[in-house]
């Protein structure tokens, strides 16, 4: 098989790399050892259930639960608040709602990134009112824009203000493919 490279991966989409600024190999590392905290955290539990926020989290969700070792159910709620835009509209619509109960459950609401937070904001009340015994975030991204009125228990890294895609980060639903988090050129 021919190897493209993520540049020229990147180029077809009409867009060039700036810098690669978390490689699959830090991820990895780094996605490992939130499953072990994670793991280490619900010990003992049996009710833990992994709700992915679609669809920016399909890839970290994905590697994170192979690193829980700890029984789990898995479920998936999808929001939309940029469409194609680089910039949040500041309506976070809910357009797909986990089918699992949380009530009485240690839910943990797993997110790519926290750029302004408004999509927490918006979704953790919901959640909340649902009954869960524990609601908490684990987002593999944190801009750190401002200070949050919560913040999430766990967090892979503190990133940069850049656009970013890859490992699930899409611009217009391009590069999500990418296994690795670029920063893209702006135009
Ligand atoms: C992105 C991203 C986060 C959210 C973070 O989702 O996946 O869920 O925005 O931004 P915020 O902290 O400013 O709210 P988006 O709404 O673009 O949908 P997607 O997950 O389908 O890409």
């Amino acid at each position: 098989m021919k190897v493209t490279s993520p540049d020229s991966l990147v180029a077809r989409a009409g867009h060039r790399i700036d810098r690669v600024v978390y490689t699959a190999e830090q991820i990895d590392a780094r996605v490992r050892e939130m499953g072990a905290e994670i793991s280490e955290a619900y010990e003992g539990t049996d009710d833990l259930l992994v709700l992915g926020l679609l669809k920016g989290s399909f890839i970290f969700l994905a590697d994170l639960v192979r690193y829980i070792q700890i029984p789990l159910h898995v479920d998936f709620l999808v929001a939309s608040s940029y469409g194609n835009a680089k910039v949040s509209s500041g309506k976070v619509s809910l357009v797909y709602d986990a089918s699992a109960s949380l009530k009485g459950r240690s839910v943990v609401l797993v997110e790519d990134i926290v750029d302004s937070g408004n999509t927490i904001a918006r979704l953790l009340p919901e959640l909340e009112a649902r009954g869960p015994k524990s609601l908490e975030v684990c987002a593999l991204l944190h801009k750190r824009l401002t200070k949050l009125p919560w913040e999430p228990r766990w967090v892979g890294f503190d990133c940069p203000e850049d656009f970013l895609v890859g490992y699930g980060l899409d611009y217009s639903e391009n590069f999500r493919h990418l296994p690795f988090i670029v920063s893209l050129a702006e135009d």
